[in-house]
């Protein structure tokens, strides 16, 4: 069992050292949106994953919608980035980092001094976010973006990408899912434009293939991984005619692009309208490279998915937070840790390093 879950894999110019992947996760201890060495020490702790993809970290300013979240866009930044990269390639792990442009997800509370939070259109989302000045706020109604703004958007993206790569990350990840700037764009109900990015399908999409055509060309194909999360409803997102027609446009037009990656969050949910079935084999035949499924994985269902050659790559989430030496313990069929979800996006009483590094391996654990 579980033979090919920790077989090597060839991504673009990466070889893998097996096929499960740390998803991107928020883990908001970044302060100053910088990460630090304990953001290096949590990542290789985990680099015995094939790839990792760090959490989500704005490309610009305005993207730094949550408390406490990483960016990537200047040289502070880019240095503490150096640190993470660094920490992974000396065990010889893989690195990518996601890139998160919040957009209407975001607070001016959260936000650096000049940063605003900006959308395709002037459509707050239901509901609320977290604030360490006055903790749940609703969400704003974000300003909409000029179409200049919007194509100046699209370089600051490869600028970062640029600083990602020379600060020694593997790759980045476009984040076009869960209700970010990126599907704000691809959604209708978010993105309410009268220009060349909103309206038809063809012009919800032009955003994120133009970002995907600038980073391409900043950092290469073999380094631009994306993420969509076909159905999702997260963050006020919210379904719409022809969702399967809809990415299934997208990813044949990433393929066109030769992106290393599409990554999947799995729609296929109990509760998922019928058409959800159709979804992951349609774009699996659109998009030809390699295909990362995530969302509620263990190993069993991961191998399956392998073996019956759905996905190519799977993502593991949550099990990351709680056992960093997650695929020693797969590999051995060793208990899982539980992680402990009030310190998922909040430091603990004791300090950022709670709930964070002090997970135990498996050895270290029956050690102690
Ligand atoms: C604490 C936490 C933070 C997350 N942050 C991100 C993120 O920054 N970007 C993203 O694409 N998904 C994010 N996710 C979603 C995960 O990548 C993954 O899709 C989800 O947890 C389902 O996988 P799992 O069942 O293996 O946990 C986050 C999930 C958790 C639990």
């Amino acid at each position: 069992m579980s033979d090919k879950l920790f077989s090597p894999a060839q991504l673009g110019p990466l070889t893998l050292r097996n096929r499960i992947i740390m998803a991107p996760m928020t883990r908001s201890r970044s302060l100053g949106n910088v990460p630090g060495p304990l953001v290096a020490e949590y990542y290789g702790q985990r680099a015995s994953a094939g790839l990792i993809i760090a959490e989500g970290t704005a490309p610009a300013a305005n993207g730094l919608g949550y408390a406490r979240i990483p960016g990537l866009f200047n040289e502070e930044q880019a240095a503490g980035w150096k640190l993470v990269a660094d920490a992974v390639h000396a065990r010889d792990g893989r690195i990518f980092v996601q890139f998160m442009h919040t957009g209407r997800i975001g607070h001016d509370l959260n936000l650096p001094a000049g940063a605003e939070v900006v959308a395709p259109s002037a459509v707050a989302a239901a509901g609320q976010m977290w604030t360490d000045q006055q903790q749940m706020q609703p969400h704003p109604t974000p300003r909409a973006l000029t179409t200049a703004e919007v194509k100046d958007l699209v370089q600051e993206f490869a600028k970062a990408a640029k600083l990602a790569v020379e600060a020694g990350l593997d790759g980045v990840e476009l984040h076009a899912a869960n209700g970010y700037l990126l599907e704000q764009f691809l959604n209708p109900h978010s993105n309410q434009r009268t220009d060349e990015y909103g309206g038809s399908a063809e012009n919800r999409a032009r955003f994120v293939l133009e970002v995907a055509d600038a980073v391409v060309a900043a950092i290469g194909a073999g380094r631009t991984g994306l993420r969509l999360s076909p159905w999702g409803t997260f963050n006020d997102m919210g379904t719409y005619e022809g969702v399967n027609e809809f990415y299934e446009y997208l990813a044949t037009e990433l393929q066109r692009r030769n992106l290393v990656y599409l990554h999947l969050i799995n729609p296929e949910t109990p509760d998922a309208p019928a058409a959800v079935a159709e979804t992951v084999p349609r774009l699996r035949r659109a998009f030809t490279n390699t295909l990362i499924l995530s969302g509620d994985y263990n190993a069993t269902r991961a191998e399956a998915e392998l073996q019956s050659g759905r996905a190519d790559l799977i993502g593991f989430g949550r099990p990351f937070i709680s056992n960093p030496d997650l695929v020693e313990r797969m590999k051995a069929g060793a208990e899982l840790t539980q992680g402990d979800q009030a310190t998922f996006y909040a430091p603990g009483p004791e300090g950022l390093h709670q709930g964070y590094t002090d997970y135990p391996a498996l050895a270290e654990a029956q050690v102690s």
